[in-house]
């Protein structure tokens, strides 16, 4: 089994823990976790760790994007100027990225879609749904997915099952990449994710970003990596579920509510 090591520069300096709440509403409890007590337990949640990269002191997580559009490079500016290591990719090859990468800085480069999977121990895919069969799969093995998509007939053609309302998106994807998935930056507007984050505020006045999967741990990660950025991430349930919970047209969909208040309405049931 792949094992991981935690990906969170910030929190032992910040000094708490980032909080992911479950549907009963109430702080996940990382003590209970067999073999490890005390405040590690936190930071080390189990499986799903990221792997050793020491940088400045910290241990930066290796992120790997599959799209690096308005939501893909948002997220990649956050996260290297968090510490993380980071490989951005797009479906015309790493050459169309080099303006961007020079942005990014030291922290960034331009890979193939298959490598930036591969070098990832997060991978984030954020592509037009219409073309989730494109992800590189075997690269996600071992991996944590976040899934940012939203299926847009309009512009990605018709799935049946998806409009017969069977499954969701991102259990399609689900069945498509080797790793855990977890719903997350679906639901908010990709100039607000990129405006909006307040590390400085409290987690409960923050906005909250839902987040929906079938791996906790996978989830506690996601969780971290929100914190860091200025969110808080508020667990809306199973990837099913709770993805129906905050997909378009719910009524959380790019509303920004504040942690508490989008707690509230994730725990309603669908
Ligand atoms: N925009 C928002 O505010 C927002 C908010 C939340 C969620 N979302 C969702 O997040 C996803 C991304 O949205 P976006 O606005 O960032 O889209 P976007 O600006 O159109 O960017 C899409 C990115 O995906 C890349 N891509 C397309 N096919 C690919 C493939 N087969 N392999 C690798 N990369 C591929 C594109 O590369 P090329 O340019 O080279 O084709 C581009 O970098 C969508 O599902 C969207 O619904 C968007």
């Amino acid at each position: 089994m792949t094992r991981w090591k935690i990906a969170c520069p910030a929190f032992p300096l910040r000094g708490h823990v980032p909080r992911i709440y479950p549907q009963n509403g109430h702080p996940i409890d990382h003590s209970a976790r067999p073999g490890l007590t005390g405040p590690a337990a936190a930071f080390f949640p189990g499986r799903w760790r990221v792997a050793e990269r020491r940088e400045e002191g910290g241990i930066a997580t290796h992120i790997g994007m599959i799209g690096s559009g308005h939501i893909g490079s948002t997220l990649a500016r956050q996260f290297v100027e968090h510490g993380h290591e980071v490989a951005v990719s797009n479906s015309r090859g790493p050459e169309t990225l080099q303006v961007l990468v020079s942005e990014l800085g030291d922290r960034a480069r331009a890979l193939s879609a298959d490598e930036a999977a591969k070098f990832g121990d997060v991978v984030i895919v954020s592509v037009p749904f219409g073309h989730y069969r494109d992800v590189p799969a075997d690269g996600t093995a071992g991996k944590v997915v976040i899934d940012t998509n939203n299926y847009y007939p309009s512009r990605d053609g018709h799935f049946e099952q998806l409009d017969d309302d069977e499954t969701t998106s991102s259990e399609m994807l689900a069945g498509r990449v080797k790793g855990p998935v977890v719903k997350a930056f679906n639901a908010i507007r990709w100039d607000h994710l990129r405006d909006m984050g307040h590390p400085e505020e409290s987690a409960d006045e923050r906005i909250g970003i839902p987040i929906s999967g079938d791996d906790p741990d996978a989830k506690h990660t996601v969780a971290e990596l929100i914190d860091e950025i200025g969110f808080t991430a508020v667990d809306a349930g199973s990837l099913g579920e709770g993805g129906r919970k905050h997909q378009p047209g719910t009524a959380v969909y790019t509303v920004d509510l504040p942690a508490d208040e989008l707690r509230s309405q994730m725990l309603q049931p669908k």
